[in-house]
């Protein structure tokens, strides 16, 4: 009898431990942002004193009333970041609810662009329509950015990163599909990958590497959404996940207004 209420504590304080490894995850996931972000404040902050300066030493109507649109949609471009920020580090529910995955991937590229723009990489975004699926928003949107930061990484300069949501009625799933032009995975090490703490990333010069822990909580994030995540690889070609989540039917009052 003892035994059995002790590993039920134990069991306990694994999904307490757990859920605290995905928090600290969600926010290491931020910090390989980190360069590219400072780098986008630097330019709002360029633009806001330029501007700033521009205003003062002409100080005639038209000039002012420019700089002070210039000044004032710089601000609301850095808000926009910096709320995107909060509420991917922020928020924690568990709660599972219908959720359109093409306005979650908007989030999540909203937090990535600058940074695989700094990488010159091409995004070809193809979702013609809102695609509903039974989701936690903030776990997907963990998922979504633990792909592609992977997928970034892997392709160094001048990649391809396409991105697919699409409706799956037949099957019954809502699927988004994450693939790179990158180095690829040895077919030896597929079945590695979702692996906790198997990377294959060295510690850089900041003594910062993988940590091998992306990938084995997007499959926790998959098993608890009770879908599927399927993985093809070609060296020196790229790599291509496919996420397949519960389909659900848009909620009551919500109007698609895009080309069914
Ligand atoms: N898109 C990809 N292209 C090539 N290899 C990949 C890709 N995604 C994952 N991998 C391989 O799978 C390994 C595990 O990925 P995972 O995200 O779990 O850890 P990591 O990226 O190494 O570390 P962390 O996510 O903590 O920064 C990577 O080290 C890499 O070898
Ligand atoms: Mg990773």
């Amino acid at each position: 009898m003892d035994e059995a209420r002790e590993i039920l504590e134990l069991q306990q304080r694994i999904a307490v431990l757990e859920e605290e490894l995905m928090r600290a995850q969600r926010l290491s996931s931020v910090g390989a942002l980190a360069s590219s972000i400072t780098h986008e404040f630097n330019n709002i902050l360029t633009t806001v004193i330029n501007y700033a300066k521009m205003g003062l030493r002409h100080p005639d109507d038209a000039t002012r009333t420019k700089s002070f649109d210039r000044i004032l949609s710089a601000g609301q471009r850095a808000a926009k970041i910096t709320t995107g920020m909060l509420a991917y580090a922020r928020n924690s529910s568990d709660r599972i609810e219908p959720c359109d995955l093409k306005k979650l991937l908007e989030d999540v590229l909203m937090l990535v662009q600058k940074d695989l723009q700094m990488h010159r990489i091409n995004v070809d975004l193809q979702a013609s329509q809102s695609v509903w699926a039974k989701a936690n928003a903030s776990q997907i949107q963990q998922l979504l950015m633990n792909l592609i930061v992977n997928a970034r990484q892997a392709m160094g300069e001048n990649g391809r990163l396409k991105l697919i949501v699409r409706d799956n009625p037949a099957e019954g799933w809502g699927e988004i599909v994450v693939g790179d032009s990158g180095c690829g995975i040895p077919h030896d090490k597929l079945p590695h990958i979702f692996e906790s703490f198997y990377t294959t990333k060295k510690p850089d010069a900041r003594g910062q590497g993988g940590t091998g822990l992306g990938l084995a909580l997007c499959r926790k994030i998959v098993e608890a959404h009770q879908g599927r995540i399927r993985v093809e690889s070609e060296i020196g070609k790229g790599t291509t996940f496919t996420l397949k989540l519960p389909r659900s039917e848009s909620p009551a009052g919500f109007i698609d207004t895009s080309a069914a």
